[in-house]
């Protein structure tokens, strides 16, 4: 099976994992990148069962209103049930790394409000530890090399991401050479040098599900 078709077929199956619990006033949380592309595409069959869509990207929300699917800022929607979205790296423990298109911090924040996170990857981004997959951090541009040098001092080797402006107008640092061996730790430390507006690693609010991609079927982890 090449990439392609995994990420269609943990798509697929993420939408049969919600679709029993939509209802006419359901709102979806919608992430971005290649695998949540196929999510939307196959989600929009089932657009007349559930009510729309709140999106992680100005790129999700576009291709969610191609489909005909109402696109709902955060703060007027309701209740979220579910936010589905890929990921970068995922250990075990369902930690993530994400960010790798740069829209970690609107993702974030789907996230946290939603009740069930329902994370949907190709076997090849499960690791043992997390950290290969260069950690993305959002930073407000006049912050940069200050926090270039704070990355440094906590072990890391800070790469400004040229000619990359996030949806909220800031720019993106990618760490490489971290060691994550204690993601909520370092998760911690990154939110808390100046100037960071949030970081690629998803361990305080984890993944819920994890729906992984191989060879042999879709696996359901835990
Ligand atoms: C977007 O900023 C990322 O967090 C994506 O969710 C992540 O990069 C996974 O993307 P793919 O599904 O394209 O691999």
């Amino acid at each position: 099976m090449t990439q392609d078709e995994l990420k269609k077929a943990v798509a697929k199956a993420a939408v049969d994992y919600i679709a029993p619990h939509l209802q006419s006033d359901s709102i979806v949380g919608v992430g971005t990148g290649s695998t949540a592309n196929f999510f939307i595409d196959m989600l929009a069959e089932l657009k007349n069962e559930f009510d729309g869509a709140v999106a992680s990207s100005d790129a999700t929300a576009e291709r969610l209103k191609g489909h005909g699917i109402p696109v709902y800022d955060l703060n007027s929607a309701g209740e979220i049930e579910f936010y589905v979205d890929g990921a970068d790296e995922s250990n075990e423990r369902l930690e993530l790394i994400k960010g790798g298109g740069a829209a970690l911090t609107r993702e974030k924040i789907v996230a946290a409000v939603a009740k069930t996170f329902v994370c949907i990857a190709d076997e090849s981004k499960m690791v043992g530890v997390l950290g290969k997959f260069p950690l993305p951090v959002e930073v407000i541009p006049m912050a940069r090399s200050h926090v270039g040098r704070e990355i440094v001092k906590l072990g890391g080797d800070p790469v400004y991401r040229e000619g990359v402006v996030t949806d909220n107008g800031n720019i993106i640092i990618d760490v490489h050479n971290m060691d994550i061996s204690r993601p909520i730790h370092v998760e911690e430390q990154l939110n808390n040098i100046v100037g960071v507006v949030t970081n690629g690693l998803f361990a305080r609010r984890a993944a819920d599900l994890l729906l992984l991609g191989t060879k042999e079927g879709v696996k359901s982890i835990p």
